[in-house]
């Protein structure tokens, strides 16, 4: 199978837009750029450029999303994937595309991503890969990112539960301004009221999901769904910024210079001022990253 083969298409091809869940199927299970063997290939290339991410054990989906570049006992990347079948084991691949390999397979899939994209929201840029190994039981624990995400499990199970992007119920405005702006999580906290507003969603080999760009989510697989000589979960995520997710991340940074002058302002999409916020917003963040050396986030 080559790469031009993958494909990832919608469950309801006629629904699909880029501005809420989406359920897909996709065929990057197939593929041998995802057997262990490979992605053990990967990690030691990955490693090189501090790309490998780990858990401490004992996180759970309330934990904070931190992640080390060290195995928490030490153990090296090919130690790591040799025992990967123990349970409780987790490693993270960030930015697949460091790799030519992987660079192709991304840029290969982005096509495909356009074509599902564009018609809701044109203009797809920087599409990057992450791909996340572990053994159950494990978790990922509640968070948000800035990009959009199609999310797609290639091996193994595993329960992955969504929220809306909108419910600002389970992440409040700020939460999510702070973390466009200054890539701080410390608002986005799981409680029992939080998990109860949450959709739980059993995904297996072939399954995926597309969420868009701040959209609440968190992982788990248990222990007892595996089967002799099949206790590894992996799933990838091929995530973009969009010039929507651009136009967001510019009211974000207008509306957090509002918040600190004692104003309530609307989240994106809320306001008709949206478009002046986001010219704001963009002056804002070119100013402080010319004046102050701010190295901001990405995707402004
Ligand atoms: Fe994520």
């Amino acid at each position: 199978m080559s790469s031009t083969d993958l494909t990832i298409s919608p469950l309801d091809a006629g629904a699909f837009t880029a501005d809420r869940i989406c359920r897909t199927r996709h065929d990057c299970h197939m593929h041998p750029l995802f057997e262990l063997a490979a992605l053990n290939e990967l990690a030691r290339n990955l490693a090189r450029v501090d790309k490998c991410r780990f858990v401490r054990p004992g996180t759970t989906q309330a934990s904070e999303f931190s992640t080390a570049g060290e195995s928490p006992d030490g153990r090296d990347i090919d130690d790591v994937f040799a025992r990967m079948e123990e349970p409780g084991s987790w490693i993270a691949l960030y930015n697949i595309e460091n790799d030519p390999t992987y660079r192709r397979f991304l840029q290969e899939l982005t096509g495909n991503v356009r074509a599902l994209v564009e018609p809701s929201q044109p203009g797809v840029f920087n599409v990057q890969g992450f791909i996340f190994i572990s053994a159950p039981p494990s978790v990922t624990p509640f968070h948000i990112d800035r990009e959009n995400n199609f999310w797609l499990q290639v091996r193994g199970r595993k329960v992955i539960t969504l929220w809306d992007h909108e419910d600002r119920l389970a992440v409040p405005q700020v939460g999510v301004e702070e973390f466009i702006v200054e890539h701080n999580l410390r608002h986005v906290r799981l409680d029992d009221a939080v998990a109860a507003r949450g959709t739980c969603y059993d995904v297996g080999p072939g399954d995926g999901l597309y969420f868009p760009s701040t959209t609440p989510h968190m992982t788990r697989s248990e222990r007892t769904w595996c089967t002799p000589g099949d206790g590894i979960s992996i799933s990838i995520g091929v995530v973009f910024y969009t010039e929507t997710t651009r136009r967001h991340a510019r009211i974000h940074a207008c509306n957090a210079l509002l918040r600190r002058a004692g104003l309530a302002p609307r989240h994106p999409g809320h306001s008709r001022l949206d478009g002046a916020k986001a010219a704001l917003g963009l002056a804002a963040v070119v100013v402080k990253k010319r004046f102050r050396g701010w190295d901001s986030p990405h995707g402004f």
